[in-house]
Order: structure tokens, then sequence, then C-alpha cells
């Protein structure tokens, strides 16, 4: 589903704001999904310090984990690839189709696991941009599991 030019231009007025702590805000998601669904622990095996820290460390301090922090600037970083091309479906489609199928294939990923993560990325968006943040970006992260979805 393609968005309108209004909805877009919403969308990224957020993320702008939101992005400019990419590394923090990343580290907040990935933590709080580790402790809130500890199942999606089990994906991240190559993180060590994680795995053997995560049961016993609070959000805050997973959020401290260079390994946290890497791996959450990076797929923010890939989110803001894909705000950049939201309004062009083709260029959207190429950047998700091999990220998508990583997910799948490589690192076995459920499909469900996208909704969980993005859930969290907008309740924190809501927290740091105001309400109005989460229904402005809601309409990206559904086009985003959608994609990815369709490479499942
Ligand atoms: C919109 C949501 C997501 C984005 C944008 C995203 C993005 C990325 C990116 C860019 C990488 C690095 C790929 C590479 O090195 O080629 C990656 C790796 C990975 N992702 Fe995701 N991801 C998302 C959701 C998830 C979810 C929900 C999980 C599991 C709960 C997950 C688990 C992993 C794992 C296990 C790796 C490999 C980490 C490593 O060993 O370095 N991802 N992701």
């Amino acid at each position: 589903m393609a968005l309108a030019a209004d909805d877009i231009q919403k969308a990224r007025g957020v993320w702008e704001k939101f992005y400019v702590n990419a590394e923090d805000n990343g580290a907040i998601v990935l933590s709080r999904m580790f402790k809130e669904h500890p199942h999606t622990l089990s994906y991240f095996t190559n993180f060590k310090e994680l795995q053997s820290t995560a049961g016993t460390a609070s959000v805050t301090e997973l959020e401290g984990l260079s390994e946290v922090r890497t791996h959450g600037k990076k797929v923010l970083s890939a989110l803001n690839d894909m705000v950049q091309q939201v309004d062009n479906m083709d260029a959207l489609k190429a950047i998700i189709e091999p990220l998508g199928k990583k997910h799948a294939v490589e690192l076995k990923v459920d499909v469900k696991e996208f909704e969980i993560l993005c859930a969290i990325l907008l309740e924190l968006m809501a927290e740091k941009c105001g309400e109005d943040a989460k229904t402005d970006f809601k309409k990206v992260t559904d086009v985003v599991c959608e994609q990815i979805k369709s490479t499942y």
C-alpha cells in the first residue's frame, strides 16, 4: 500500500527528530525488546555479552552494552534508508527484499517478531516526539512489515 504525500511528509518529520539520536534510540528499542520479550534473545547468539548479562541486567544496563548500541544503530540506519525511499515503492522493495530474506532464511527470525519490534519503536517515538508521532509513523511501519512479510 503506497502512502499519500501528506502522510509521508508527517512521517519524515517525526523520523528526522527521532533519528538524531539513532544510537541511543536504537539501543533502547532493542533493550526493551529483550526484556519484554525474552525469547527474542535466542536469535542473538553472536552477542556474547548480551547473552551473559540479559537475565539479570536492567533495560538501562542493556542499553549501555556496545553490542546493543552498535546493532541498534544498524537497525535504525536500515529504517532510515527505508524512510528515504518510502515514496518510491520499487526502491523500497529493493531495500527490503534482501534484508527480509536474510532474516527469514539465514537468521530464521519469525516474521511476527517484526510487529513486536515496530510496536516498541512506535511507543518510544511517542515518548520522545509526542503521541501524534505514533500515528504518523505507524503508516511507515505498516508498509515495512507488509513488505517484509512478502519476502518470507
Ligand atoms: C524493521 C525491523 C528490523 C530491521 C530494520 C533490521 C535490520 C537489520 C540489519 C540492517 C541487520 C544487519 C544485516 C547484515 O549485517 O547484513 C540485522 C541483523 C540481525 N537482525 Fe534484524 N532488523 C529488524 C528486525 C529484527 C528482529 C525483529 C529480530 C529478532 C527478534 C532481528 C534479528 C536480527 C539478528 C539476529 C541479526 C544478526 C545479528 C548479528 O549476529 O550481527 N532483526 N537486522
